[in-house]
């Protein structure tokens, strides 16, 4: 079967569209051909290097993470799935940066970490929208709920996660404010539910901010990092919550902590979706109450730009120059 490799750290040109053999499954582990894989911005940090791996990572390496498919062949023990399920993965037990391997056109995955799609959630729907989902969810619940008519700042906002967390705030009653790249970007995330968009590439958007919401945002959601975090502080309320769950731009620099206290009795936030994910029935349930959200239409499906898998290295690029609103996908 086909994969796609890389044999060291690199540019997109390390990534290699190659045979290689694939064991049957071992105990506990079912076969999964995929049909949809994610592209997740943490791909291309393990193809980047030195992003949050302490260790080198193991080279050759099959990056990637999430995925749907359809269970092909069960080890021994297996009692979670049968052959001709439709499933789904995000991580495979360890941190969603270990043990990676999704890019492939099949792979043995821990039964216990497979969810099944249901009817109403197609593979390309399931794969563009659970790490992504799971991540807002991760925030919503757990982090910071909008109580209606809060302001909140979303960065990015017509990003795979900016789309879902808009969604999901205005579900909530929120007012949602989005920083988006360009005019298309500010489009996109109108048509998702942003009130009002702010092209952080051409005015600063603190002064934005506070035109809009003179007091300052409730929360600021932040998956771009550098360019943006320590900013936001300057336009949030008294008491507010500033989450950073991503670093497109690059690592957010060391804060001192008493700047929170200056900013307005600030809170911070640095979540990763593992933790949210650690405990396999945990995940099934989360998936579940994400994917009936997505078919009651409380987030609408995020339409997904496709690369066929052979094709992943013109992804990344893409990626990298930020040329995507939503989810990218990869057809094996
Ligand atoms: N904490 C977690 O567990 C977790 C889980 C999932 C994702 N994440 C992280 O969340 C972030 C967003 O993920 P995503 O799937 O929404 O990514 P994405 O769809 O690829 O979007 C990233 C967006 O960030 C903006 N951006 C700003 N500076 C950039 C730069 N230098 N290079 C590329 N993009 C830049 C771009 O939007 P504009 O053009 O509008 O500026 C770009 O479209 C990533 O850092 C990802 O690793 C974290």
């Amino acid at each position: 079967m086909k994969a796609m490799r890389i044999h060291s750290h690199g540019g997109p040109e390390v990534l290699s569209w190659e045979d290689i053999e694939l064991p049957p499954p071992g105990p506990g582990e079912a076969r999964v051909r995929h049909t949809a894989i994610a592209l997740n911005f943490s791909d291309i940090n393990i193809r980047r290097g030195g992003f949050y791996q302490k260790d080198p990572l193991p080279m050759p390496l099959i990056p990637g993470n999430e995925a749907a498919g359809v269970v092909i062949a069960v080890g021994p023990g297996v009692t979670e799935v049968k052959i001709g399920d439709r499933v789904g993965y995000v991580g495979v037990g360890a941190g969603f940066f270990a043990k990676t391997g999704a890019y492939a056109q099949e792979r043995n995955v821990p039964a216990s970490r497979l969810a099944h799609l249901p009817d109403g959630i197609s593979d390309v729907q399931a794969a563009a929208v659970m790490l992504k989902g799971l991540t807002s969810s991760n925030i919503v619940n757990k982090i910071y709920r909008p109580e209606r008519g809060d302001h909140v700042l979303i960065h990015a906002a017509a990003s795979g996660v900016g789309l879902i967390l808009t969604q999901w705030c205005k579900h909530f009653g929120a007012v949602v404010i989005g920083t988006v790249g360009n005019d298309e970007k500010a489009r996109i995330a109108r048509e998702h539910g942003a009130d009002h968009t702010i092209l952080y590439r051409q005015e600063d958007f603190v002064p934005a901010v506070k035109k809009i919401v003179p007091a300052g945002v409730r929360a600021v959601l932040d998956g771009v990092g550098k360019d943006t975090f320590e900013k936001s502080m300057d336009c949030t309320a008294p008491f507010g919550t500033l989450v950073n769950y991503g670093n497109a731009s690059g690592h957010v620099p060391p804060i001192d902590i008493m700047q929170l206290s200056l900013k307005g009795t600030l809170s911070m936030w640095r979540p990763g979706v593992s933790h949210f994910l650690g405990d396999a029935d945990r995940f099934k349930t989360l998936c579940a109450e994400l994917f009936a959200l997505v078919e009651k239409g409380v987030l609408k499906t995020v339409a997904a730009r496709t690369y066929p898998l052979g094709e992943a290295r013109q992804a990344h690029i893409d990626a990298e120059r930020a040329e995507h609103a939503g989810p990218v996908v990869l057809i094996p």
